[in-house]
């Protein structure tokens, strides 16, 4: 993971970096860390904790300087601390360098640069670049970015990086390879980041560097941009479409409650062009395009991790149910190193909302080598999922801030359902009254998140109850498991409290143990469908052993509501879009509850929101 951002041009470094890395620091928060150049000096200031313990830092130091490059960590390789932060300076002090990745390859590398006389302050992997660029620099005598194309040809592993050298003051050189990087162009200036957030406000002019490409941003001769095997390349232009007010609170405490409020919002920009109402139509053109690959293949793949896998696992539920097809369901990292079972009959799905994670990239790279069709669900436009797959289909929820992932979720789902519609309707697997009901349902789904919404205080209040429990346990059956899963994440990782989620007839088979009066029990259970009844009886057993039932029923249930001690309500709609609607009133207690412990909401510990390391 890891946030790096860098500058190059007429304004004062500084503010530009501290405000880049405030964007970026979703991707870690460990420690953060500034290097600046100006008059012959290269400062690096650098401190354990958040951005705004760098700014308390920095304060009353020399932060004076046009050019600088800047970090904020998750750690992988030595404890987050001050002097395992980055930047990194070289043995003379004369080079800096960001990094984010893993240098698999680095206790090789420091062997061999220990035996050259190099010492080392650190224990992170990423020191060893920075010493590596000086040993080749000084040895083949040549300039800096020679020195890093020549030095990354002896790494192995993933990196974005950013290095800076006082001998060459008019140049900032990056590079990457599995970690991502953006260059963004301005009137003699240039950024450079992890992700565009931190330079939309400057310019909109952009440049996606690709794999092991290493880019000059050199304010004297211009942006070159060549691979790691000296290939000179041209870099393609792009127009960023994503706005400032997207990256604001607007008024919420949080970035995650703006984010599960933005959902009736998200959900129709997510559905627009797509559910026509008036034409009683779903098209997805990613899937339209390549309908021959659906429709022939003999099953699908999805894979994904986190809540993206959570998302994938309804999409097996309705895929199978409305176009029967077989899916299976891959967690990204286990797919990628079991030798998986592809041919060129397979569709492979990938789904991310940052499009960055690294096992699921790795996945999309084994499914395309072996040949299987290639689709992406991605919601950041322009992300190394998004373009290593052979279509695809955004999901437009524009960026995504807290950590805990709330409306690329629903937004997922909706992406999944459309396609199980749009090939359900093509293969004449699914009836015409069925798929015209159900996109009559789909279009209604904003409004009714919008009623689920106004339940914020009464779900708020219900979390004061619960914040004395060490354990939860969610249930769910048939459309709505996945959604217990997902509940248990949300409420783990931000909040602390262990929470597993199950399906609901499983409970008896272990779990069910687990119930006491103590033990909170959270239901999913909306009415319609084969499996309310079943999961009537399920709540009996939990009944029975004093668990504390908080349900999440449909508005006319009756049943149910008489059994739980506490119930969430939500507007009734077709069985396959319950999904929808019953994750938002998990998001807001796992929320609700997240605050009242006083828990960092935003940027939980331990985690970050893209992980782009293994
Ligand atoms: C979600 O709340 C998590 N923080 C995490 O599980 C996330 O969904 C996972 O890391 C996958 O991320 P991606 O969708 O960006 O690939
Ligand atoms: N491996 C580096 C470190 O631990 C970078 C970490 C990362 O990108 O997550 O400092």
């Amino acid at each position: 993971m890891c946030g790096i951002v860098g500058y190059i041009g007429k304004r004062q470094a500084y503010d530009v970096l501290i405000k880049g890395l405030k964007r970026l620091e979703y991707r870690g928060y460990d420690s953060a860390g500034i290097a600046l150049l100006s008059d012959n000096n290269l400062n690096v200031y650098k401190t354990k904790g958040k951005v705004s313990d760098l700014e308390a830092f920095a304060q009353g130091k020399d932060i004076g300087g046009t050019m600088g490059i800047a970090h904020t960590r998750w750690a992988t390789h030595g404890e987050p601390n001050q002097v395992n932060a980055h930047p990194h300076y070289s043995q003379s002090e004369r080079i800096a360098l960001i990094h984010n990745g893993i240098i698999e390859n680095y206790s090789e590398l420091k062997e061999g640069l220990l035996m050259h006389g190099f010492t080392f302050q650190s224990q992170t992997d990423t020191e060893v670049l920075v010493q590596l660029i000086e040993y080749v620099k000084n040895e083949h005598a040549v300039d800096l970015a020679t020195a890093v194309q020549l030095a990354l040809n002896e790494v192995v592993g993933a990196y974005a990086i950013a290095v800076i050298d006082l001998d060459n003051p008019d140049v900032i050189v990056a590079a990457r390879k599995g970690s991502p990087l953006i260059i963004g162009i301005g009137d003699d200036e240039y950024f450079l980041a992890s992700d565009a957030t931190p330079i939309v406000e400057y310019t909109n002019k952009v440049i996606y560097l690709d794999e092991e490409e290493i880019a000059s941003l050199d304010l004297i001769n211009g942006l070159h941009v060549k691979t790691i095997s000296n290939v000179e390349k041209t870099p393609q232009i792009k127009q960023l479409e994503m706005t400032i007010s997207q990256l604001e609170k607007s008024g919420y405490p949080h970035f995650m409650l703006k984010e599960i409020f933005e959902q009736p919002r998200t959900l129709t920009d997510c559905m627009r062009g797509r559910v026509n109402i008036s034409e009683n139509n779903i098209s997805i053109a990613g899937i339209i395009d390549h309908k021959d690959k659906f429709l022939n293949a003999k099953r699908i793949i999805i894979s994904a991790c986190g809540t993206s896998w959570h998302a994938g696992l309804i999409g097996k539920y309705v895929i199978e149910e409305f176009t029967r097809i077989p899916v299976e369901v891959e967690y990204s990292s286990e797919f990628r190193y079991r030798n998986p079972v592809i041919d060129r009959d397979d569709v492979v799905m990938v789904i991310s909302q940052s499009g960055e994670t690294a096992d699921t990239l790795a996945a999309a790279q084994l499914a395309k080598s072996k040949g299987a069709f290639l689709f992406g669900i991605c919601n950041v436009v322009g992300s190394s999922i998004a373009r290593t797959t052979h279509a695809g289909c955004y999901t437009h929820v524009g960026p995504e801030i807290g950590v805990a992932s709330t409306k690329a979720f629903t937004a997922q789902v909706t992406v999944l359902t459309m396609i199980a519609l749009v090939l359900g309707k093509e293969k004449g697997t699914i009836s015409e009254e069925m798929y015209l009901s159900i996109l009559k349902e789909m279009s209604r789904i904003p409004e009714k998140i919008i009623s689920i919404l106004k339940q914020d205080n009464l779900i708020a209040e219900l979390s004061k109850i619960f914040t004395y429990a060490q354990h939860f346990i969610y249930l769910g059956r048939g459309f709505n498991y996945p959604v217990a899963l997902e509940g248990a994440l949300k409420l783990k990782e931000i909040s602390y409290i262990h929470a597993e989620g199950y399906p609901a007839a499983e409970m008896k088979h272990g779990p069910i143990a687990l119930i006491s009066q103590e033990m909170p029990v959270v239901v999913i259970a909306p009415m319609g469908g084969v499996v309310y009844d079943k999961v009537v009886s399920n709540i009996q057993e939990v009944k029975a052993r004093k668990g504390k039932i908080i349900a999440v029923v449909s508005e006319n249930d009756r049943t149910v509501r008489e059994m739980a001690d506490h119930v969430i309500t939500i507007p009734e709609t077709d069985e396959c879009l319950y999904p929808i609607l019953t994750s938002i009133p998990l998001q807001l207690l796992a929320y609700h509850i997240a605050v009242i412990k006083g828990c960092d909401v935003d940027q939980p510990r331990n985690l970050a929101k893209s992980v782009t390391v293994e």
